[in-house]
């Protein structure tokens, strides 16, 4: 080399480079909501209809440097399933442990599973599908999350736990865990699963699990069970990233998406009132660990936090998102006043289930009742 010069330049660019994919310790993560298509003529062409739609997604990801991509459930049959065409909408999924690339062994599974299979080798990015299993040549279903890594083998399997009127599969009584080659360790869940312990909290008794997989159909039910806010409260409460994937129909109720870092951040969301599907693309943080619980919700400045998380234009036509209500009437009441800016309240209900409920006003409202509802479970 005839001058030091370039050779100079050339180390400080490839230092700065090094620095900036190991310095930020990122990766990089796709969400889908997705409203399926059901028109084909058949339930098994329907299915490879929104295989197509996936695949297109998958594409599009891979474009923008993805390095793995969730899609919701039920996203490939539609949430109304009818029971009869389970044979036909259905696949064996190839147990992890045997390292399974259905893209090239194909001869047991559906050509649903084989075409997912290729597009996360072809675009070598790790893919998560949700999709009816069939248990090898009985009549045992699942509600099954199959994630092939960047070659399209099958590296976990996860079978819904805790099913919500489903009474056409069977649960499964296993968490899912597993590792990527960005080093994070993913656990799944499905929809329900989010409200009851086992699996949402026995999957972390893996430690090395700091991020979870959720896709989900679930119906928006006020006042409690809005699923954006159930979805960031699981990452808070939990201290980890949570990537959610919902199936979009708002005149069901059903939809929420969002991607929610360990911190209480939302890196994006979107609910939506439209029938719509729509790709989420974020950078996530690699934790070394999971974050301490953040169970408590701390003061914020409604004004500041609106504008940075919830752009109002990630709300597309929330007013025709139609959501369900809770049966209120087991609920305890307490009337809050306030005409004062420090509010000291305590709620019991049942046998010892008690709470506090302070409140910090800026200026006291007169004459404004508002009513605290308190869960007794
Ligand atoms: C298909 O599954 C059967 C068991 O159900 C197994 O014996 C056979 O080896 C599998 N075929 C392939 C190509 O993996
Ligand atoms: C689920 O089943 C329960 C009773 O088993 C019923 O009350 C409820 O309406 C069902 N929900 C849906 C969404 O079908
Ligand atoms: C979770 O539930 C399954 C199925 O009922 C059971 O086999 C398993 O032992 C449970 N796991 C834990 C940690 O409770
Ligand atoms: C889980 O269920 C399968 C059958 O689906 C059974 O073979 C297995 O023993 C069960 N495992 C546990 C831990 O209960
Ligand atoms: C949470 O982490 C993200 C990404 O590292 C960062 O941008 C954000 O400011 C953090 N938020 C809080 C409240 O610490
Ligand atoms: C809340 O944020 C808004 C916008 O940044 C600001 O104008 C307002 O003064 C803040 N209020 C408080 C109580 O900090
Ligand atoms: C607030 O209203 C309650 C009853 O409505 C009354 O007992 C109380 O004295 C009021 N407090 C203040 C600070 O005005
Ligand atoms: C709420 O108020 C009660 C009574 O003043 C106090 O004991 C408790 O620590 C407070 N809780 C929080 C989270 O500030």
């Amino acid at each position: 080399m005839n001058s030091k010069i370039p050779y100079l330049i050339c180390f400080l660019y490839a230092n700065i480079f090094i620095l900036e994919i190991y310095g930020q310790n990122t990766y990089k993560a796709a969400v889908v909501e997705f409203t399926p298509k059901l028109t084909a003529d058949t339930p098994k062409n329907r299915v490879l209809e929104n295989v197509e739609d996936y695949l297109n997604y998958i594409e599009d990801a891979a474009d923008q440097h993805v390095d793995i991509i969730l899609f919701p459930e039920y996203g490939l049959t539609g949430a109304n399933i009818d029971p009869r065409d389970l044979s036909e909408v259905s696949t064996e999924v190839p147990n992890p442990d045997d390292s399974i690339s259905p893209c090239t062994n194909s001869a047991n599974y559906s050509k649903a599973l084989i075409d997912l299979s290729c597009a996360a080798a072809t675009n070598a990015m790790y893919v998560v599908i949700n999709i009816f299993e069939r248990v090898s040549k009985s009549n045992i279903f699942h509600n099954t999350n199959v994630i092939f890594n960047r070659g399209g083998t099958v590296v976990a399997r996860y079978r819904k736990m805790n099913l919500y009127n489903e009474s056409y599969v069977a649960p499964g009584n296993v968490t899912a865990t597993f590792k990527t080659d960005f080093g994070v360790t993913f656990g799944v869940i499905i929809c329900n699963d989010i409200l009851f312990g086992n699996s949402s909290l026995s999957v972390l008794r893996d430690e090395h699990v700091t991020d979870i997989l959720y896709s989900a159909a679930w119906a928006t039910l006020l006042p409690f069970f809005g699923g954006a806010s159930v979805q960031q409260g699981y990452a808070r409460a939990n201290g980890v990233n949570l990537l959610a994937s919902g199936y979009n129909n708002p005149t069901s109720s059903l939809g929420g998406s969002g991607i929610y870092l360990a911190n209480g951040t939302i890196a994006d969301i979107h609910v939506s009132g439209a029938k719509l599907s729509k790709m989420l693309i974020t950078d996530v943080p690699v934790l070394s660990q999971r974050l301490s619980p953040d169970t408590c919700q701390k003061a914020v400045n409604f004004t500041e936090e609106k504008s940075t998380h919830f752009g109002i234009e990630s709300m597309i036509d929330i007013n025709k998102f139609r959501t369900l209500k809770e049966d209120l009437s087991d609920y305890t009441f307490k009337t809050l006043n306030l005409n004062q800016t420090a509010i000291y309240e305590f709620a019991c209900s049942g046998e010892g289930s008690c709470c506090y409920i302070n409140v910090t006003l800026n200026k006291p409202i007169a004459n404004s009742n508002y009513v605290y509802k308190y869960d007794p479970l």
